[in-house]
This record gives structure tokens, sequence and C-alpha cells, in this order.
């Protein structure tokens, strides 16, 4: 079942956001994070930071793991997603170095896929941070993913290599174009999913998502057969919503 919580502005997406995972962090603190990169979750990490130097939320009993990570480029890189959440949230937090789960894209990617959903079936997670792409992508999990998928290697669409150019000097040329991701099963599997998204972008995605057919083609409607999902969302991207479309 889906909820939808519709606010303001981004600001307003990161206290609310932040307001479920204090709660799930604090009432379980060996709780399993399942964690996004992108635009969406930053004021999120940025809260979750600021209550653990504040109020020393602890993070150290926790286990995370992230939904993706680009193909081709050295975790080194500062585009990666394993830089992009040591920058954004574990530099903040006292998360042990050994309980954070970000996919490897180094070396044999079949053995990365197998063993990174092997890690993944040994823990459930308890709460999901998601995104979604424009085209309803949730992870790298592109329209057209089965539903059933675990882990596995994409190639990314042409409408992420475009919305994902900005993090690349809007160089359309120097974004990976596969990535390794968690599969929709998988995501699937966690206890709570939290959705967030902003912006007139997305109000489409999230229109098909809330009320559309449940449809391969958009990856992110299977989210109305999962029992508890709360999507967090700005006027914008709500603006699809209960409206008859035009
Ligand atoms: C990121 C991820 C993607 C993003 C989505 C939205 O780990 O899996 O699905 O959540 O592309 O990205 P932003 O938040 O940058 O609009």
């Amino acid at each position: 079942m889906i909820r939808v919580i519709r606010v303001k502005n981004k600001q307003e997406i990161a206290e609310k956001a932040f307001e479920i995972m204090h709660q799930i962090v604090t009432n379980k603190p060996d709780c399993t994070l399942g964690l996004a990169t992108g635009s969406s979750p930053i004021g999120l990490y940025e809260l979750m930071i600021k209550d653990h130097k504040e109020n020393g939320t602890s993070y150290k009993d926790v286990t995370t793991f992230n939904l993706d990570e680009y193909v081709g480029l050295p975790k080194s890189h500062p585009e990666s997603y394993f830089s992009f959440m040591h920058r954004n949230l574990f530099s903040g937090l006292d998360v042990r170095e050994e309980n954070i789960h970000i996919p490897s894209s180094e070396g044999d990617l079949e053995d990365r896929c197998r063993e990174y959903n092997e890690a993944l079936a040994e823990n459930v997670i308890d709460l999901q941070v998601l995104g979604i792409g424009s085209n309803g992508h949730i992870g790298f999990n592109e329209p057209d993913t089965p539903f059933d998928s675990v882990t596995h290697i994409v190639d990314l669409k042409e409408s992420t290599i475009k919305d994902n150019a900005r993090f690349f000097d809007n160089d359309i040329s120097k974004v990976p174009t596969q990535a390794i991701t968690m599969g929709i099963s998988n995501v699937m599997a966690a206890r709570k999913i939290m959705l967030l998204a902003n912006g007139e972008n997305k109000a489409n995605a999230i229109r098909a998502t809330v009320m559309g057919v449940v449809d391969e083609k958009v990856p992110a409607s299977i989210l109305q057969e999962h029992p508890d999902v709360v999507i967090i969302i700005d006027e914008e991207a709500a603006s699809s919503l209960y409206k008859e479309k035009r």
C-alpha cells in the first residue's frame, strides 16, 4: 500500500523523511538501511548528520546496503556512488566501514552480482530509501526490468544518461553507460520503503507509480503491491496526481 505525503518543498521532504528514519534507527539501533544516491536524499542525509552530531544518535550498529554503482568508474572517482556516499553521509556518521555495503563494479561483474545477492539474502532491509527516475526507474532498474530481478548489470537508458549528465560537467560522453543495481525483488523485500521525489520532471513518473497500471514499463509501479510504502513529494512532483490527464 502506498501512502503519499505531499509537502511544500525539498526542505520539508528532508524533514519528513528524517522523522521516519530517526524513528526506525532509535527503535532498532541494529537496523539495516537501504540507501540511495542522487540529489533526492541529500537533504535527509544532512539532517541525519546534524542529528548525529547534535543529539548523538548512533549508527554504530547499523548495517547499510546501497542500491547501485556505476560500471567503469573507479571507486575513487568523485562521482562513483562509493565516493558520493562517503562524502554525503558516511563521513558524518559513525557507521562502521565493515557494515557498509555498496555494490562493487570491480573485477568479475557476475561474481560481484552474486556476492551482493548473497549478502542481501542474509539481511532484511528495515527501511529502504529510494529516489525515482523521470522514466520511473528505481535503483537502476530501467523500464522493462523484470519485477522478479535480483542484483544485475544494466545498460542505462538514454534518458537516465541525460538526467545524470549534470554530475559529469553536462557532458553525456562522460556518463557511464552501465551500472550494477539491486533488482526489483531485492527492493521489494524491504520491510518499509520510503521514496523521495521533488520537481516537475518527476510528476509523470509519480503519477504512473501511484495511479497507473502495475507494469514493468514503469518499474516503480510495483510499489503498489508492497505492504508499506511512503512516498514523500513536493507540490511540483505531486502536480499530476489526482488530476484528469490532459
Ligand atoms: C540512486 C538511484 C536512482 C536515483 C534516481 C533519482 O542510487 O538508484 O534511482 O534515485 O535516478 O535521482 P535524483 O534523486 O538525482 O533525481
